[in-house]
């Protein structure tokens, strides 16, 4: 086999990837760095400049798990001027600082609703704000329950909606790249939701194997 046929990028070609990139806004480095010693797990920064492109000409956008802004922040940048953006965690201290992040970053308090609740409870409530339809869904809140915030969230879908969801290779566990406990939960339920949705005729989907695994799929509906 020819060297090129076994070749996969690695962390050079992503950093390769990242110089001829636009320069990092200050407040989304502020975010990495306020984020990482508290170990809050955000998207990879590959993963977010993908959100950014996704998020172009989507005027409407669903979050679940806003942590501290990050992701948000990155579809906020990615969008129209006068998008908006509905993001659920039921951590008001996480999202208290996600706000600061924003308005450090010059985004308008009334483009970004949080919705301080677990995101099942606020769905089954039929909180207003998450009435649909969504241009775009970013999923990436408990593992164990993404198969059900999507079903949540495919009757808010607008046409030709995207769904994208974070930690989808879940360090190599999914796959069995790497050992896994065969009994764990969130590798069990993110294997399931990958399974799922890749057979599900509703969408075209994909898994791009950056960061931690970011899947897209795109609705037919
Ligand atoms: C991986 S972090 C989100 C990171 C964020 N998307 C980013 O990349 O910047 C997951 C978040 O989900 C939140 N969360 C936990 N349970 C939740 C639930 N039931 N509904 C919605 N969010 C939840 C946690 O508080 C946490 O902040």
């Amino acid at each position: 086999m020819k060297d090129d046929e076994t070749w996969i990028p690695d962390r050079t070609d992503l950093d390769w990837i990242e110089s001829l990139s636009t320069p990092l806004k200050e407040t989304l480095i502020e975010i990495e760095q306020a984020g990482e010693p508290e170990g809050i797990p955000i998207v990879s920064r590959d993963s977010g400049r993908v959100l950014q492109v996704l998020a172009a000409g989507r005027r409407r956008i669903i979050e679940v798990g806003t942590a501290i802004g990050y992701s948000t922040l990155w579809l906020a940048l990615g969008q129209p001027d006068d998008g908006t953006i509905v993001t659920i965690d039921p951590d008001s201290s996480r999202t208290d600082r996600a706000r600061e992040f924003w308005r450090h970053a010059g985004i308008a308090d009334e483009r970004i609703t949080v919705i301080n609740a677990r995101a099942l409870t606020a769905f089954g409530q039929g909180e207003p704000a998450l009435d649909g339809p969504f241009e775009l869904a970013f999923i990436d809140a408990l593992k164990p329950e993404y198969s059900a915030y999507l079903e949540e969230l495919v009757p808010r879908l607008a046409p030709n909606a995207l769904v994208v969801a974070d930690n989808v290779l879940w360090s190599g566990r999914a796959s069995s790249s790497r050992p896994s406990d065969p009994e764990d939960e969130n590798t069990m339920a993110i294997r399931s939701f990958d399974t799922a949705l890749l057979a599900d005729q509703r969408f075209h989907s994909t898994i791009l194997p950056l960061g931690d695994g970011l899947l897209i799929a795109a609705y037919r509906g």
